[in-house]
């Protein structure tokens, strides 16, 4: 898909379909204005169409160089956001196969928000919107049609206008590939496909990778990974993905921690089938938003070192598999008894967590899709994030919601009391891999706390890494939750180095 930018009179672009987003407050103004460049078919639009969000209608305008006109309803320019700009744009998709548009363009609307936010939120949200997985469909005529050429049309600032749409082409793919990982079939997802999927992102996009073989996780000790892959006719994988530019602005890495379980049965403590186990193919969800995320860092050129962690397996029963009431010795030392093997998450964590303590990291985040709790407390709108109560745990929580609410991808803090690693204390060893039936996921955070001793941040995705029903840009299936938070995170942290006051112009529409 190509990009172009803009910036001449609306009624001589030549375009499949020129997108035209409209807010309530000046929907009547500029459509009248419109009359002039398009024709007497807007006239009568202009009675049925008041910008309400979620209103569309295509047009055929008699003049002007555009086939096709989408007018979308945006609803009040108070209420927009970049998430709101993304969802809104979304029912332009099936606008743009239906009539299989291969050049789109759309209008940057204007509102108090940044053009280039603006531009980004657009790109994405379209992009996004636009995606499907077609890797198993036999047949031609089921692949849907995409478009060749996207544009944007802005009255001012393009240049803000074109590298927010760049930055939003970058963000949606790699969300995409994210998407592409997680529903590809548990039959062709071992841990090795996985590790050499991300060995062909590093090769493809520049970053450096290591993948361990069994091995070296023996010799490392990584007892938790060992453990929950021994049911597992497939050997485990550790990848250290890294990102290190010359001109880094951290001094120390921020790591990245993402679950590989590329199927998670329950093992012997097995799940039922039916919405339980029938999806289960997303519990790498956490590894493919790190894997997305480092090809971003990378096509971005982010000035920050960071460090991916992602361990691998699936977890299965067989005669071999780990059994409830086993206790198994940690990377870190530590012993754990397992009294649920469903709780499989939580162990190859702890072993990739410890192993990030010797980077000396500035912050460890981790993303996981860990706990059914999460997804009875949030739903899969947002997910849960809890961090270790140092002086700086607030901050860290505001910075990632803001990062949460710009990307989409939204978080909700929940808290970490000491009274809730109680619930992870064992009788026989240092921990239990569970915590009972309360407060699931906090004490799932608070097992993970224990082989942390830097900043740290766990994010619990397991409900909006996968939905069932689509909605807005997410098609049913793997969402790629976490890739746009994590990228966006990191971008923040590269601004809020710079701490460059930004300019504030306004695009507004013509
Ligand atoms: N992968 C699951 C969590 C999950 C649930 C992900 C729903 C996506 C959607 C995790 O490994 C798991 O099974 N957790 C158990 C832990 C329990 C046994 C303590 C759970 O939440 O039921
Ligand atoms: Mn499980
Ligand atoms: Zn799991």
């Amino acid at each position: 898909m190509k990009l172009k930018i803009h910036v001449n009179a609306l009624q001589t672009i030549s375009s499949d379909v020129l997108i035209l987003p409209l807010f309530e407050e000046d929907s009547a103004d500029k459509l009248a204005k419109w009359v002039k460049k398009f024709g007497q078919t807007l006239e009568a639009a202009a009675k049925d169409f008041s910008g309400q969000k979620g209103q569309t209608q295509l047009l055929y305008p008699t003049e002007g160089r555009a086939k096709r006109l989408l007018l979308m309803g945006f609803g009040k320019t108070s209420d927009a956001t970049m998430e709101s700009i993304r969802q809104g744009i979304a029912a332009s998709a099936a606008v743009v196969r239906n009539v299989g548009a291969a050049k789109v363009t759309m209008a940057l609307p204007g509102c108090f928000l940044e053009t280039a936010d603006v531009s980004q939120a657009l790109t994405e949200g379209l992009l996004l919107a636009l995606y499907q997985f077609d890797r198993y469909k036999t047949s031609k005529k089921e692949v849907l049609f995409a478009p060749k050429q996207l544009g944007i049309w802005t009255k001012s600032q393009p240049n803000a206008a074109k590298k927010g749409a760049e930055a939003g082409k970058v963000v949606a793919e790699a969300v995409c590939r994210a998407r592409d990982l997680v529903n590809l079939s548990p039959n062709e997802k071992t841990p090795h496909i996985l590790a050499n999927e991300a060995r062909e992102d590093a090769q493809k996009w520049g970053f450096n990778i290591e993948i361990w073989e069994k091995k070296r996780i023996e010799a490392e000790k990584f007892g938790g990974l060992l453990a929950v892959n021994l049911g597992s006719p497939e050997p485990p994988a550790f990848m250290i993905l890294e990102w290190k530019p010359e001109k880094a602005l951290n001094e120390k890495p921020l790591v990245l921690v993402g679950k590989g379980v590329v199927y998670d049965t329950g093992g012997l403590s097995l799940k039922p089938t039916k919405d339980s186990m029938d999806h289960m193919k997303c519990d790498m969800s956490g590894a493919a938003a790190v894997i997305a995320t480092f090809q971003a860092l990378s096509r971005m050129d982010l000035p920050l070192q960071v460090i991916g962690l992602i361990p691998a397996t699936d977890n299965r029963p067989s005669g071999n598999a780990y059994v409830p009431g086993d206790v198994i010795r940690m990377h870190n030392g530590m012993t754990v008894e397992v009294l649920n093997t469903d709780a499989e998450g939580r162990m190859i964590l702890a072993d990739a967590l410890s192993w990030a303590q010797q980077y000396d990291p500035e912050l460890v985040i981790d993303i996981a899709t860990l706990t059914g709790a999460q997804v009875v407390a949030l739903g899969n709108f947002v997910a849960g994030i809890m961090t270790n109560e140092d002086a700086k745990a607030q901050e860290r929580l505001t910075l990632l919601q803001e990062a949460g609410m710009r990307s989409g991808d939204w978080v909700h803090p929940l808290p970490m009391f000491p009274a809730f690693g109680d619930l992870v204390k064992s009788t026989v060893a240092d921990l239990k891999n569970v915590g009972g039936p309360a407060a699931g996921t906090i004490t799932a955070g608070k097992f993970l706390e224990h082989f942390t001793n830097y900043p740290w941040v766990h994010v619990d995705i397991a409900g909006p890494a996968w939905i069932a029903t689509p909605r807005h840009y997410q098609p049913a299936g793997g969402t790629g939750f976490g890739t746009k938070l994590l990228i966006e995170f990191l971008r923040m942290r590269v601004q809020q180095a710079d701490a460059k006051p930004e300019i504030s112009e306004q695009a507004e529409l013509a």
